[in-house]
C-alpha cells in the first residue's frame, strides 16, 4: 500500500506582529496532532518558518485525505483558540472558513502531498518559505530539474538524463484547476516562457520520466485569488525527494545559493531576495526579507528520521550575506520601479483607490498650433 507524505502550514498568528508563533501555541498544535496521530498517522512533526506552522504527517490515506486534512485543520484551530487567548497578532488568520469541508484547499491551509511506492531508502526534503508566494519555487525547481549546469546527474546518470514531466499550474484561474504538462528536456523553453512569470504560472509538481515516480510537489495555493482582498501572502511548502532517480539533496539545495528576487517582504507587497534560514528561524527586516528552510529526511515503513537542518551549514552564511546586501539595496529605492511589486499583486488596495481619484482630475491639455507658438 501507498505511502501518503502530507506537509500542511497556515499562519494562525504570531507575536510582535508577523515574526513568529509563540511557544505554546506550538505546543497547542503539537499536543493536538500527537494526540489524534496516535490513531490516524504513522507518523509527524511539526515546526515553524517565520510565522507559519508546518505539519508533516506519514500515513496511507491517500492525499486529500478528510481525516488526514480534518486533523491539520483541528490543530491550527487549536493554536488559533492559543492565539487569540494570548492576544496574538493576525489570531486564526489563514484559517478563512468557519467550518471544515473535507479538505484544505480553498480553506487558507496549504498543502503539498506525495503519495508514493517508498524506495528501500527514501530521502526527501521539506522547504517551508515565509513572506513569500508559490512562485518562488520555480526558479531552483527548473535549475534542479532541467538545468545541467546546476545538476550534473541530468548528464551523469542514464535514469535522471530520460527528463522530469513539469505540471504547472495557471494560478489566476479560480474556478478549477487549470494545468499543463510539459516535457523537460524537449520543451524547456516553453517551460522557461512560463516559469518566468512565477505570479501566474507555478509548478505544482515533477514527475521522474524514467520511472514516472512523482518527485516534487508544491502547494500551488494563492489565497488572494481564493479570498478576494486577503492582504497576505501565501507562504509555500515543497516536498523534493532526492537521490538515485531523482537530482541529489545537494543539486536540489544549489539554487537556493542565488538568493533570487520574490514577490513578498514588506505587507506582502515587495520584490525582495529569498534568504536560506535554519529552521524555525523568524522574521525581521523590513518585515522579510522572505526565508525558506529545509528540513531533510528519510522515512521508513513510514517512521520518519529527526530533520536535519539543511541551510544550517557555514556555506550558507555567505549566502545569508550576500542576500542581506540584496535586500538593502533593493530597499534604497523605496517604492519605485522594481522595488515594489506590480498593481495587480499588491496586497492592499490604497493606491488603486488613490490613482481611481487622482484620474478624474486629468486633463487633456489641447494640442500648441502655430498662431499660438507666434
Ligand atoms: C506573511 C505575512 C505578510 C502579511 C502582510 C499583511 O506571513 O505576514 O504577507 O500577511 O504583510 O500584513 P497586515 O495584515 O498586518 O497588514
Ligand atoms: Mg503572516
Ligand atoms: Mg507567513
Amino acid at each position: 500500500m501507498k505511502l501518503t507524505l502530507s506537509v500542511i502550514k497556515a499562519d494562525i498568528g504570531s507575536i510582535g506582529g508577523h515574526i513568529g508563533p509563540s511557544r505554546k501555541l506550538l505546543d497547542a498544535v503539537k499536543a493536538l496532532v500527537a494526540e489524534r496521530g496516535k490513531v490516524d498517522l504513522l507518523d509527524h512533526t511539526v515546526g515553524s518558518t517565520g510565522d507559519d506552522i508546518a505539519i508533516l504527517m506519514t500515513h496511507r490515506h491517500g492525499a486529500g485525505s478528510p481525516i488526514v486534512h480534518g486533523l491539520a485543520w483541528e490543530a491550527f484551530v487549536a493554536g488559533a483558540q492559543v492565539a487569540k487567548e494570548q492576544g496574538l497578532y493576525g489570531a486564526g488568520q489563514d484559517l478563512l472558513k468557519d467550518a471544515f469541508s473535507g479538505n484544505v484547499h480553498g480553506m487558507g491551509p496549504a498543502a503539498a502531498e506525495l503519495e508514493i511506492e517508498e524506495r528501500p531508502n527514501e530521502p526527501f526534503l521539506l522547504f517551508a518559505a515565509d513572506k513569500t508566494d508559490p512562485g518562488a519555487f520555480n526558479f531552483p525547481l527548473y535549475l534542479a530539474f532541467v538545468d545541467a549546469m546546476n545538476t550534473p546527474g541530468l548528464i551523469l546518470s542514464p535514469k535522471i538524463s530520460q527528463g522530469f514531466r513539469f505540471v504547472i499550474m495557471d494560478v489566476n484561474h479560480t474556478t478549477g484547476d487549470r494545468v499543463i504538462e510539459l516535457l523537460a528536456p524537449e520543451q524547456i523553453y516553453d517551460i522557461a516562457a512560463l516559469l518566468r512569470d512565477p505570479e501566474r504560472y507555478v509548478v505544482e509538481s515533477v514527475w521522474s520520466r524514467a520511472t514516472g515516480e512523482q518527485a516534487v510537489a508544491v502547494a500551488t495555493s494563492r489565497l488572494h485569488n481564493i479570498a478576494g482582498r486577503y492582504t497576505g501572502k501565501d507562504d509555500p511548502v515543497m516536498l523534493v525527494r532526492t537521490q538515485m532517480n531523482f537530482p541529489a539533496t545537494g543539486e536540489v539545495l544549489a539554487p537556493f545559493a542565488a538568493g533570487h528576487y520574490v514577490a513578498g517582504g514588506m505587507r506582502g507587497s515587495h520584490n525582495m531576495p529569498l534568504m536560506p534560514v535554519a529552521l524555525g528561524t523568524t522574521t525581521s527586516y523590513f518585515d522579510g526579507p522572505p526565508l525558506v528552510t529545509c528540513a531533510a529526511f528519510c522515512v521508513h515503513e513510514g517512521r520518519l528520521t529527526e530533520p536535519l537542518d539543511a541551510f544550517s551549514h557555514p556555506f550558507w552564511d555567505e549566502v545569508r550575506h550576500n542576500v542581506t546586501r540584496k535586500a538593502v539595496d533593493m530597499r534604497r529605492q523605496g517604492f519605485f520601479g522594481a522595488a515594489m511589486l506590480p498593481m495587480g499583486e499588491l496586497e492592499y488596495t490604497g493606491i488603486s483607490e488613490k490613482l481611481a481619484t487622482l484620474d478624474k482630475a486629468f486633463k487633456i491639455r489641447p494640442p500648441v498650433t502655430r498662431a499660438d507658438a507666434a
